[in-house]
């Protein structure tokens, strides 16, 4: 099956990185959101990630037009219905995404594919909204999609060989890097960096060391590019606390508990880089 136009689903940071590298790598691509406001936050912030790699000529003036013109925006989920993929990035909430499935399924065309970016939810329990589970899918990519190589790909219960293949086939035409992974709590990335980056706000929390220090060690200890504070601020403590929740409830051990000290922080509203503090403080 070709794979031709792909509708992104909410432009915030995940979404609009996800329709950027689609255009860029020749798909027609239409970035939908409820929110004019985001649309137009995502829009110029491609424009801008375009124009700094012309700037640094890893991208010709002529190559930054041409993606442009592949990409289009959209208020209305009925777009989906000239689509050939669907991704979803919308918020890390399970009842929004099995609305917006739920809704796809009678929207897209019989022969699309409908992959989530979740970063823990079950996909089973998302292709469930649907009456095509075979041709639901994760397709997790990693922050900012533009950089980072990896896509997660999460087979759900139903999920067919051929609907993996077509997703695998363009991971690789994205000049990512595909993983299989099954459909388990937190996948393998974030079941692996959640557990220490919780283990490093215990250890804020109980006194270890400072923020800085805790992040100095594993950066020049265990050759970390970046502190698992900083990459807290960075990913969002509220988005933290979710995914040590669904680790914690979806295998019911208490090795997956979130740390006080992170619930209080989001309850503060400290949620990281985005609201101006976290572990840090930001202009
Ligand atoms: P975000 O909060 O930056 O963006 C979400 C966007 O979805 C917003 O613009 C919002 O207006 C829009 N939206 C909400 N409901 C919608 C609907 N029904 N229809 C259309 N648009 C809707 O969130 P972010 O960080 O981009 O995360 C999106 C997804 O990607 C989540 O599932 C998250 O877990 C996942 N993810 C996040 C990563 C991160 O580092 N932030 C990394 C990998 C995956």
């Amino acid at each position: 099956m070709a794979i031709n136009k792909v509708m992104v689903i909410g432009a915030g940071q995940m979404g609009a990185g996800i329709a950027q590298v689609c255009a860029q790598s020749g798909y027609e691509v239409i970035l939908n959101d409820v929110s004019e406001e985001a649309l137009e936050k995502g829009t110029k912030g491609i424009e801008k990630q375009l124009a700094r790699s012309v700037a640094k000529e890893r991208i010709t003036e002529n190559e930054k037009k041409e993606t442009l013109s592949r990409l289009s925006t959209s208020t209305q989920l009925e777009d989906a219905g000239s689509c050939d993929m669907v991704i979803e990035a919308v918020v890390e909430n399970m009842d929004v995404k099995t609305k917006v499935f739920g809704d796809l399924d009678t929207i897209a065309p019989a022969h699309a594919i409908l992959a989530s970016n979740t970063s823990s939810l079950p996909i089973t329990e998302i292709a469930a909204a649907t009456n095509r589970p075979d041709q639901v899918i994760g397709m997790h990519f990693m922050n900012p999609v533009p950089v980072m190589k990896l896509v997660e790909i999460i087979r759900g219960l139903q999920t067919s060989e051929e609907t993996y293949k077509v997703v695998e086939d363009m991971a690789v035409q994205l000049s990512k890097t595909p993983v299989e992974v099954k459909d388990f709590p937190g996948f393998v990335s974030n079941r692996i960096l959640m557990p220490m980056i919780n283990e490093a706000i215990f250890a804020v929390y109980e006194g270890v060391a400072s923020p800085e220090d805790i992040d100095t060690v594993m950066k020049l200890g265990t050759n970390h590019p970046m502190g698992p504070l900083t990459l807290a601020d960075f990913i969002g403590l509220d988005t933290c606390l979710y995914i040590m929740e669904v680790l914690h409830d979806g295998f019911g051990d208490s090795k997956y508990r979130p740390c006080p000290l992170l619930r209080k922080y989001v309850k503060a509203g400290w949620l990281g880089k985005k609201s101006g503090r976290g572990f840090y403080q930001y202009q």
